[in-house]
């Protein structure tokens, strides 16, 4: 049986979801899934770092972090060890990488990731800055090291949609993938067609914690090119980065040209599509008029969605939510017991 021994890079939103997963349904996870895990390492830039190889109690960290706003250690633990040396240092053989998403250059968790993975230490984590940027030199010195890297939750945090792809459709070929991969843009998108202003609908969903407070990433479509990325690279096995991406926002989309759409029974989505034509991908993201009959067209609000063309079914499509900290969590947690069974099948 595998036992995981964990490190936790960044305790935000995502990560202490995935904390509390972990102490909350322990027991089912053991039973279940024969997932047995300890946390060993943590660290964050607001509440400090603790390493203790002998297991640091996670009901007692959530606690803390709840009270205290910052890590309490116990005597044995050295505090504040930077994260490289945090990996280096333990016994750790899973990374849970959480930190922020940095679609530039993928750091810091470029550097945590490839870190773990030269030291044989599997990896799994939701943030998609690394693998938008770097995606084969991650996954060939993955192999390289024989070691396993799952990132469920870089695309529609816990909807399984590489999983769907790669396993539950393995044998089919997926020729083109269609998504609303954004969630920010479909309810801004959504409200403009209920008659609002593109500024009135940005700044509900500010408030309502969908957009960020600079919202270029959302509205510009850089979060949505990022996602498409990885799924060329994960599903058609492409070596493309966010610099292959063509680009556009809805910024200069008005409320009336989204009303007249309807009237013509057409909807405005912003919509990434990736077509593979030979050995050759393309992959945009673009503000499209879709048939109002077309399966994403029905998709509103914050809600995400991806089909896939493929040989043997033609049309699967898959909805659900593409964003919260528990959602990403499952995520990570799914992505865990594929590992944990990868480990038991060998
Ligand atoms: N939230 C979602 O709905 C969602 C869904 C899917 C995927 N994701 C991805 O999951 C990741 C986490 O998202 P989140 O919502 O949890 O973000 P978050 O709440 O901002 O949490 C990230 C945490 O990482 C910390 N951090 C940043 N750099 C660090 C470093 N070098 N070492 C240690 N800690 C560091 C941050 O500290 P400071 O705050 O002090 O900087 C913050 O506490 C991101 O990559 C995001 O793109 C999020």
């Amino acid at each position: 049986m595998a036992k995981f021994k964990l490190i936790l890079l960044g305790a935000g939103r995502v990560g202490t979801a995935f904390l509390e997963i972990l102490a909350r349904k322990r027991k089912i996870l053991e039973e279940k899934y024969n997932l047995e895990y300890e946390l060993v390492g943590i660290s964050d830039l607001k509440y400090g770092s603790i390493l203790d190889n002998d297991g640091i109690p996670i009901n007692k960290i959530l606690k803390t972090i709840r009270e205290k706003g910052r890590f309490i250690d116990n005597t044995s633990s050295k505090e504040d060890i930077d994260n490289i040396t945090l990996i280096k240092s333990s016994d750790s053989n899973l990374l849970i990488e959480t930190t922020w998403s940095n679609i530039k250059d993928g750091e810091p968790a470029l550097t945590h990731i490839l870190s773990s993975i030269r030291l044989g230490k599997h990896v799994v984590t939701t943030n998609k800055g690394p693998f938008a940027v770097a995606y084969k030199k991650i996954i060939d010195e993955a192999k390289k090291h024989n070691v396993f890297v799952r990132f469920e939750g870089t695309v529609l945090s816990g909807t399984p949609v590489i999983s769907l792809a790669r396993e539950c459709l393995a044998g089919c070929e997926i020729i083109e993938i269609q998504g609303i991969l954004n969630g920010t843009t479909n309810y801004i998108l959504t409200r403009m067609e209920e008659g609002i202003s593109f500024n009135e609908a940005l700044r509900e969903a500010q408030k309502l914690g969908y957009a960020e407070t600079d919202p270029s990433s959302d509205i510009d479509g850089w979060d949505a090119a990022a996602k498409a990325v990885i799924l060329a690279n994960s599903i058609m096995n492409g070596n493309l980065t966010i610099n292959d991406v063509f680009r556009e926002g809805i910024r200069n989309i008005s409320t009336r040209y989204i009303q007249e759409n309807i009237e013509k029974g057409r909807r405005t989505k912003l919509l990434a599509n990736i077509i593979k034509e030979g050995k050759k991908i393309y992959v945009e993201v673009k503000p499209r008029d879709l048939p109002i009959s077309h399966p994403l067209s029905s998709v509103m609000g914050p809600t995400n969605a991806v089909t896939f063309k493929t040989d043997h079914l033609n049309r699967v499509t898959i909805i659900g939510p593409g964003a919260g900290p528990i959602e990403a969590a499952q995520a990570l947690v799914m992505d865990m017991i594929t590992i944990n069974n990868y480990l038991e099948w060998r």
